[in-house]
């Protein structure tokens, strides 16, 4: 099994990770943890930055990997695909504003824009676990069986 083939699994570990921080980060916060909170969002912020480099390594050899579920399964899926989608585009600027404020110790304004940044980047990573299960795991392609 060549390394590109193995890519998807990398990028759903690094997802997987990205929500172990988000959640540790939040829970930190809460018990007034600062900078073990400042540690586990900026973790969370590298594992991102790394699932987006393998993502697109391996979109950029192989193109798209079609979905064989039928049904309902299948809307289900588009469904999941479009709104993880268009939300990860949607955070990036919201999660570099929401580390500015924190730069700037703005904090009012940091909490105010983190409570939308941490559920949405935290939909996006969760999502990103459940597409990898769906397309890869639950109805893999005869051409990428074995998740890769
Ligand atoms: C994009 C990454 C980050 C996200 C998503 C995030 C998320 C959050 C959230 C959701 C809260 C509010 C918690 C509540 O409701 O009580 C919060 C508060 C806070 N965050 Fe972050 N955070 C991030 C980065 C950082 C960084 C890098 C620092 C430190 C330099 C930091 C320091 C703080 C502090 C001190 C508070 C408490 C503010 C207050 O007293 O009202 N955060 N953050």
């Amino acid at each position: 099994m060549s390394i590109i083939s193995r890519l998807p699994l990398l990028n759903a570990s690094l997802n997987s990770l990205s929500v172990l921080f988000l959640l540790s980060g939040y829970v930190a916060i809460r018990r007034r943890r600062a900078t073990l909170h400042q540690r586990c969002m900026l973790s969370a912020c590298a594992t991102s930055v790394a699932f987006l480099m393998s993502y697109l390594t391996y979109h950029y050899y192989t193109g798209s990997t079609p979905f064989t579920g039928q049904g309902v399964v299948r809307w289900l899926y588009f469904a999941i695909l479009l709104s993880h989608t268009v939300l990860a585009v949607v955070i990036v600027p919201l999660v570099f504003l929401t580390l500015r404020r924190a730069w700037r110790a703005d904090w009012v304004r940091h909490r105010r824009l983190a409570r939308w940044t941490f559920p949405l980047w935290l939909y996006v990573s969760v999502t990103g676990v459940i597409i990898y299960l769906m397309l890869y795991q639950l109805y893999p392609s005869s051409s990428h069986v074995g998740g890769s």
